[in-house]
């Protein structure tokens, strides 16, 4: 485990010459939102089973239990809110503009309530659904149900969600050049879910100083540690780096 200031001073001199600064966030990060996490105890995935709620398999075989899965979680989010990491990452992206950039796993609107304009959610987002047919993404609050069609085609709508057999989005492009940075954070995230597990390993290869902030260290792939709960750190962190890095803000 690492000092959180000696961190702060290692990020700012990896940016100090307009180096960039790459974050990747999990369910950990929205945890002390009120949003249960996947794998941890009393997570999602430990209560259902992936293979009935979160694959194309599942949506052909039984929509409505899928249906029902995201409408229970896309009904929450409006009696959750945003925790202090969120905040951080969205002050961070202000100071750093362009050279920020934050990947997320989570598929709620947390980072969005909080103030990121720019988060990338590679795993879909709850608050909006696609059509099967002509693939059209639109903003959804409320429940979604076999009946619900594309007003452009008639075909059936699903969650905008990436589920297991599926390509994350953004790969190609906005991910693939946000690993060449500075600077790789991972946050909250138990790194077992590929792609996003090997990106810590990308951004390393190609230079980065790399970081991990978790409640538990997940591999001893990072160069520093910050163990902690992501509400407690992001905060911290990101004062003393704004306090050492020439920013606007
Ligand atoms: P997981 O549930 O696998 O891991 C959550 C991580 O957050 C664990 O490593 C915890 O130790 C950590 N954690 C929990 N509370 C925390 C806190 N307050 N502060 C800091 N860390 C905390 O969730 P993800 O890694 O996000 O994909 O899961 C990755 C993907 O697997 C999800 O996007 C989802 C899931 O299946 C799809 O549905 C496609």
């Amino acid at each position: 485990m690492n000092d959180i200031d000696d961190v702060a001073k290692r990020v700012a001199a990896r940016l100090a010459d307009a180096g960039r600064l790459t974050v990747l966030t999990g369910a950990g990060v929205s945890a002390e939102s009120g949003i249960p996490t996947f794998r941890d105890m009393g997570g999602l995935w430990r209560t259902f089973d992936i293979m009935q709620v979160a694959t194309p398999e599942a949506f052909a075989r039984d929509p409505e239990l899928v249906h029902a899965f995201y409408n229970e979680r896309r009904e929450k989010l409006p009696s959750v809110h945003p925790n202090a990491a969120h905040r951080a990452l969205a002050e961070l992206e202000v100071a750093f503009g362009e050279r920020f950039t934050l990947i997320t796993q989570n598929v709620d609107d947390l980072h969005e309530r909080a103030g990121s304009t720019r988060a990338w959610h590679m795993h879909g987002e709850l608050t909006k659904i696609r059509c099967t047919g002509c693939h059209a993404v639109i903003t959804w609050r409320t429940a979604l149900a076999i009946t619900d069609t594309c007003d452009r085609c008639s075909r059936p709508m699903r969650p905008h969600i990436v589920w297991f057999g599926e390509v994350p989005f953004f790969m190609e492009d906005v991910i693939a050049e946000a690993l060449a940075c500075e600077v790789f954070m991972s946050i909250g995230t138990s790194g077992v879910v590929y792609p996003a597990a090997g990106f810590v390993a990308a951004a390393q290869a190609r230079g980065a100083f790399t970081i991990e902030v978790n409640l538990e260290p997940t591999t001893s792939t990072f160069d520093a540690q910050l163990v902690g709960r992501a509400a407690e750190i992001m905060p911290v962190l990101t004062k003393r780096l704004l306090a050492l890095s020439q920013v606007s803000r």
